[in-house]
């Protein structure tokens, strides 16, 4: 088997050739992403997108722990990054440590990934020195919508910039191997990705960042509403429904199952 994509090799690739990054929560996907992307993040997305979720919130640690380790059985040379859910990490550096070891001793996942930028500093270089690579996750972070009340981008005042500028560098500087910033005005992920030595991977925050991530049933146009900032590469959710429309119409004339998918008897001697 091929050797997997590391945490320290696309570190090494800041201002070289863009990071291309998915997410996956099951094997198949993971497999399809595999052979063409650098890195996979199991994202605690998978609330909305797997679970019907409104938020991220309700994920727990069991639930990363399941899809990653599909995603780990289904890839093979991809970096697969697991994200910390919301309530695993935040109350003690001892605590998140706990919790991603358990990410990558359960999963065999490559790195870890959290939201938080100067709050989560220490954690992250405690994380680093035990020899857990972590990625970080700034700009919009979904984990905090019930204290900021909505999803809206950020950075789009000039007089907002120092606080998510501050997050950026104490991220890097605690020791991330890259950071993703999510829906952050351009002419701000733009100074972020020239200030900082790690890569920036974007999410709504422009072509100026060193990589790009996004939600797979996203951009595959399975997901009921999206982001602005998501183009969509496929519309499999009108696929799936004349599919789904096309069996119920068959089944109900009694067209399908056809002569071809029927067992007879086999031959007596
Ligand atoms: O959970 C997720 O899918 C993410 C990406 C949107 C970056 O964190
Ligand atoms: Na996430």
């Amino acid at each position: 088997p091929t050797r997997r994509q590391t945490a320290p090799g696309l570190r090494a690739r800041k201002g070289g050739e863009p990071i291309v990054m998915l997410t996956s929560y099951h094997a198949h996907t993971a497999a399809m992403i595999d052979r063409h992307c650098d890195a996979i993040l199991v994202g605690d997305s998978l609330g909305n997108v797997m679970h019907g979720f409104e938020t991220t919130v309700p994920v727990t640690l069991d639930m990363m722990i399941l899809h990653g380790r599909a995603v780990m059985r289904g890839s093979r040379q991809a970096l697969v990054v697991v994200d910390m859910p919301f309530g695993c990490y935040e109350a003690s550096k001892e605590e998140a440590f706990h919790a991603a070891a358990r990410l990558l001793k359960e999963t065999g996942c490559g790195a870890v990934k959290l939201e938080g930028g100067v709050r989560m500093a220490e954690t992250v270089r405690f994380l680093c020195e035990r020899g857990i690579p972590v990625m970080g996750h700034i700009g919009l972070t979904p984990q905090s919508i019930n204290t900021l009340g909505s999803f809206r981008a950020q950075g789009r005042q000039a007089d907002s910039w120092a606080p998510i500028e501050n997050d950026a560098r104490a991220i890097a500087e605690a020791g991330a191997f890259a950071v993703v910033i999510e829906a952050v005005a351009e002419p701000l992920a733009r100074k972020i990705t020239q200030e900082v030595a790690i890569p920036t991977i974007g999410i709504g925050a422009s072509a100026a960042c060193d990589g790009q991530v996004l939600v797979l049933e996203d951009m595959l146009g399975l997901s009921p509403k999206v982001p602005k900032f998501v183009r969509r590469y496929g519309n499999l959710g009108q696929a799936i429904e004349d599919a789904v429309t096309a069996f119920a119409a068959d089944v109900r004339s009694r067209g399908f199952p056809a002569a071809e998918h029927v067992y007879g008897m086999e031959r007596e001697g």
